[in-house]
């Protein structure tokens, strides 16, 4: 049976990082079946609207989806969702009204060193778990007259306690060593403090996998200066949103850093963590290995392990050989030229995989 997969293909270099990312995962050999799902301006053009009911309701029959980035105008405000029940979501963005119009609650972001591409951070492997649903991204806020504004920064248990749970579940599955929770609660005691509490709470009941915490200001220089000190770190929305750039600007760019948004019911948004790079739109020079490796971390998702490594393992290759790579990593490939690249390593894997087992 062909293996169901909702594409949003998204903005600026959205288009040309999804068609490489698609060209990897069919190298693959699995029997996929894309299904467009119009969001942003496509759902404008559409049915009117940015996020339509209809999206949303084939995303949560697919429930698998690659997502590419979206363009998300500044000061615009609001996303409005009507559901048929008469409810209506108001959400701050629209990446952020997919999140949770689809209930996706965390998003593990895995961000590696490549040999021979990242200098100094060639080493670091630090594996991001930022909650997605609340802290100021929640859009409580209002301006207070002309010369002031407000913004909530919103922590429930129930959404701190959920991301840390997935945290060491996710450290469990993945044989890591240490789960760090990222706060501010000296100077935001109440929201980051109950963050933190939920966190230590979780942790105690994983007594199995070390876990111990630090600011988030003192994590951004620890990042910086001693990566090794992180395996896997859990992070409110802002914290874990800023830190995962950092972390891809150590290793390299924003162009090799993966991710994914992941709900409680087998649902997974896959995304790279950059944006839509309109600045260098539709020149067919976008970077599309974090695209690519967040597809790969579609089929650990289902179970694909082998083909996950097999797509991992042979963009590393490729990147750590200085073969196929695009002007932000210092060479002239174009998008294209590197989703070919992988996809020819990976049929010589395969096939010499076949000929060993002969
Ligand atoms: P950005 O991540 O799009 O770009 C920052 C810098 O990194 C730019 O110089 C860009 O050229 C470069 N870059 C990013 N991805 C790259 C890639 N794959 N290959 C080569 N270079 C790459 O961040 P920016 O400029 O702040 O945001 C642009 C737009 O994207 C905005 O409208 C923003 O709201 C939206 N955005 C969407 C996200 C999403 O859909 N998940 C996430 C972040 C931003």
């Amino acid at each position: 049976m062909s293996i169901q997969v909702g594409v949003i293909r998204g903005n600026g270099i959205g288009p040309e990082i999804t068609e490489a990312t698609i060209h990897v995962l069919e190298a693959t050999g699995l029997d996929f079946q894309w299904v467009p799902v119009a969001i942003g301006d496509d759902g404008m053009e559409q049915y009117g609207h940015p996020l339509p009911q209809e999206a949303v309701k084939t995303l949560k029959e697919v429930k698998l989806a690659i997502k590419a980035p979206l363009l998300v105008d500044k000061f615009k405000g609001r996303v409005y969702c009507e559901h048929e029940d008469g409810t209506v979501g108001i959400y701050p963005s629209l990446n952020n009204a997919i999140r949770r119009e689809l209930e996706l609650y965390v998003c593990p972001r895995p961000i590696r060193g490549i040999p021979g591409i990242s200098g100094n951070y060639e080493k670091l492997d630090v594996h991001i778990m930022r909650e997605i649903t609340e802290d100021v991204y929640s859009g409580i806020e209002h301006m207070i007259g002309d010369e002031a504004a407000e913004c909530i920064k919103l922590t429930t248990k129930k959404a701190a306690l959920r991301v840390a749970e997935y945290a060491f579940d996710y450290a469990r599955r993945n044989h890591r060593s240490r789960v760090t929770c990222v706060h501010k609660a000296n100077a935001v005691s109440m929201a980051d403090g109950l963050f933190l509490k939920c966190f230590r709470q979780v942790a105690a009941k994983n007594p199995d996998i070390p876990s111990d915490d630090f600011m988030i200001d003192a994590s951004a220089y620890y990042l910086a200066k001693n990566p090794e000190k992180f395996d896997v770190i859990v992070a409110s929305n802002q914290y874990g949103d800023i830190l995962s750039d950092l972390a891809a600007g150590l290793v390299g760019s924003l162009g090799l850093a993966p991710g994914a948004n992941v709900g409680e019911d087998g649902m997974i948004v896959v995304e790279a963590s950059h944006g839509a790079a309109p600045d260098i739109a539709g020149k067919g020079i976008a970077n599309p290995i974090a695209l690519i490796l967040s597809g790969a971390l579609l089929l650990r998702h289902i179970g694909e392990e082998e083909k996950a490594r097999l797509v991992e393992e042979s963009t590393v290759e490729l990147l750590s050989e200085h073969r196929a790579l695009t002007p932000d990593l210092g060479g002239t490939a174009s998008t294209m030229d590197v989703a070919r690249a992988i996809a020819e390593r990976m049929g010589e894997k395969m096939e010499k995989q076949r000929r060993g087992g002969e």
